[in-house]
């Protein structure tokens, strides 16, 4: 099977399946029909149907999907059988939250340095790592093999750091500054903006809202 002809669509799917069948596996349950898993996830049986049939089906005629073995295949697909080694740049309000939040590592992010560039955090220990300063970046990320970076710095910082990642040797970039990096086409980055889904709040709250007024006009 071949990840690449899997639909950016599908692929942004699949971490929610892997969440839910996550949860699902440790509740102890082995198996779950479409329909089930439809149900729970609040996604039609045939979306899931047609999701899980990119990469072969994994299910049985009438007997379901195997919970554990659709999780192991989910996380395969997602390259969660590798660890990957992370280090977040930006140790202000954002930058500490997410050195603080646990659950990364559960999924094989593990969490091995943060730097700053504010003389007045170096030495502050964030989960037992020391916020470091930028200028040991560089030869730290070499020496640790520290395959994605979390740029949680101004967007007007965000390019130069993202090009001195870039040449040594960082593989993804998971970007929380506002702006689009130009980066290699070997490094991935990963945009990620919390306001966009505020906003996709807002318009789905103005749209039930204009459904439930009847109002005529509105968007498709
Ligand atoms: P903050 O001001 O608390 O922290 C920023 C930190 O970055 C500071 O400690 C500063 O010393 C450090 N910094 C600045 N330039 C640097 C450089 N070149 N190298 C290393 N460290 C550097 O800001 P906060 O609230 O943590 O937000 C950080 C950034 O993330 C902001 O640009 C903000 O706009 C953005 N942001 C993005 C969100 C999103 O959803 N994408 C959500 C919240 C914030």
């Amino acid at each position: 099977m071949d990840n690449k002809e899997i639909s950016q669509a599908v692929i942004g799917r699949l971490p929610r399946y892997f969440r839910y069948l996550g949860e699902l596996k440790d509740e102890g349950i082995e198996r779950i029909s479409s329909q089930e898993l439809s149900d729970l996830m609040k996604v039609t049986a045939s979306q899931i149907r047609q999701d899980f049939n990119n990469f072969g089906g994994f299910g049985q005629q009438g007997y379901g999907y195997k919970v554990e073995y659709l999780y192991e295949e989910i996380g395969r697909i997602l390259g969660l059988e590798k660890t990957h080694n992370l280090i977040i740049i930006g140790a202000g309000n954002l930058g500490q939250a997410l050195a603080n939040y646990m659950n990364f590592e559960r999924r094989g992010f593990l969490f091995k340095g943060i730097f700053d560039k504010n003389p007045a955090l170096y030495g502050k220990k964030i989960r037992n790592l020391e916020i470091k300063p930028m200028e040991e970046m560089e030869s730290f990320v070499k020496q640790n093999e520290i395959d994605i970076a979390v740029l949680t710095i101004p967007k007007g910082e965000a390019a130069g750091v993202a090009e001195k990642l870039v040449q040594n040797g960082i593989r993804g970039i998971w970007n929380f500054a506002h702006v689009d990096l130009t980066v290699p086409k070997n490094i991935q980055v990963e945009n990620v903006h919390l306001s966009d889904s505020l906003m996709k709040l807002a318009y789905n709250i103005n749209q039930y809202e204009s459904e439930s007024a009847g109002t005529p006009e509105r968007n498709p």
